[in-house]
């Protein structure tokens, strides 16, 4: 029976970072003007967001309501991603984070520091269940705009002083201010441990992605992971599916996720559909105060697309030990729901299949069928090929595996 996922926040010390570092010093609730021009810069955000090579980023960020609504809103927003992508590689002994004593990091293209914020959240998290050795964390922040490293700065200073991290952890923060897409715009041979490319790399195109892919993957560090996370949306992820592919043909990184194996990709001809997923978490209090301001919902998911790749020969599945490889898959959909059966699209990175199970069929050894969530993995056997779909029959096993 399947657990319920552990539900995602973010903790009350970074919730009220970012609202004093927007220079909210009172609730939102209490100033209905304020809330009123913040939810306008978010929705003008939005816009921005579908047709971003429109916009004159660098000209919106001089704005201060466009930046206190990126921190107040795509922040946050942006952040909890990080939290399944480093369990999964974690929880799968893709990436070892117990055996380290130190661990470097580099997010590029990282605007106000989301995603070192939402490391540093991740450890601070896991520390109080997981023992972990580490002691160290150097985080490297690349970005082209001057205001959103000195942002990113200052809030990981911060954050860092709240007394919040694991004892003993030191934090070590740097940035750099450059392009990504100029050839090795890292100037330096260092490696790292963890390098997390976010809401970036689906707007590079041609020689530019091309160079910055070879960038940071000659930067990855043995045992290393690279995260590339971007929106859900059709664009963004049918961009992802192009560097999946240009990953595997040009670099010894494997491919840890979404995928369970490097094949070709079963949506590659399919530009209908898309390839994402869905968190379920608890918005913060601005979040749901401009959602009821704008009618937008990210208290009912957020949706985005990533790539994990690492570089080590770490089995996939292999923490799923006597269960056959070929039965495990990921599921790609909600569970769509018709009178008298319910569906389900699951996916093994090679292979896309509808599974179907008629109410009648529903039985103790395939009840988590109604239970399962995208990105869940499952164990399935005993499914039965019909023409359009497989069906799942009384003795069928559907069982949720993480
Ligand atoms: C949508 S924001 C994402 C910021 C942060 N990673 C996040 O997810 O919240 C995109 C960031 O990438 C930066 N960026 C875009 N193109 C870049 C380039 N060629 N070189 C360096 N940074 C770039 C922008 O300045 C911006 O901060």
């Amino acid at each position: 029976m399947k657990k319920k996922r552990p539900s995602i926040s973010l903790s009350p010390q970074l919730e009220q970072l970012l609202s004093s570092h927007a220079g909210i010093q009172e609730g939102l609730h209490k100033n209905k003007k304020l809330l009123q021009e913040l939810a306008a810069a978010v929705k003008a955000l939005s816009d921005a967001y579908v047709e971003p090579e429109k916009c004159d980023w660098k000209a919106l960020y001089k704005k201060t309501a466009a930046v206190q609504a990126y921190l107040l809103y795509y922040l946050p927003v942006n952040l909890v991603k990080l939290f399944p992508l480093l369990d999964e590689l974690v929880k799968g002994g893709a990436f070892d984070l117990a055996q380290r004593q130190h661990m470097s990091v580099l997010d590029i293209g990282c605007g106000p520091g989301t995603f070192m914020l939402g490391l540093l959240e991740y450890l601070c998290h896991v520390s109080r269940t997981d023992a972990s050795g580490l002691q160290s964390i150097s985080l490297t922040g690349v970005d082209r705009i001057k205001d959103s490293l000195a942002a990113a700065d200052s809030l990981i200073r911060q954050y860092c002083s709240l007394g919040f991290l694991p004892p003993g952890m030191e934090v070590k923060a740097s940035f750099r201010q450059g392009s990504v897409i100029s050839p090795d715009f890292l100037k330096s041979p260092e490696l790292y441990d963890l390098i997390i490319a976010g809401n970036i790399i689906a707007e590079l195109q041609g020689e530019a992605l091309s160079d910055c892919l070879a960038a940071i993957t000659g930067h990855l560090a043995p045992g290393g992971a690279l995260i590339i996370v971007d929106p859900g949306t059709r664009r963004a992820a049918r961009r992802l599916l192009d560097v999946r592919n240009m990953l595997l043909q040009h670099t010894e990184l494997r491919l840890y996720a979404p995928c369970l194996c490097a094949a070709s990709c079963p949506l590659q001809d399919d530009p209908g559909q898309w390839c994402h997923e869905k968190l379920f978490w608890h918005p913060t209090e601005a979040i749901r105060l401009i959602d009821g301001v704008l009618g937008f919902t990210k208290e009912k998911g957020i949706k985005y697309s990533f790539l994990s790749f690492v570089k080590n020969d770490v089995e996939r599945l292999s923490i799923h030990a006597g269960m056959a490889k070929d039965k495990i898959w990921r599921v790609g959909s909600y569970v769509i729901k018709n009178k008298g059966e319910d569906r389900l699209w699951v996916c093994n990175g090679e292979q896309r299949l509808q599974l179907r199970r008629l109410e009648r069929n529903s039985s103790e050894t395939n009840s988590d069928f109604e239970q399962a969530e995208r990105g869940d993995l499952v164990f399935v056997d005993g499914a039965v090929p019909r023409i359009a779909f497989h069906d799942l029959p009384r003795d069928a096993v559907f069982t949720i595996v993480r």
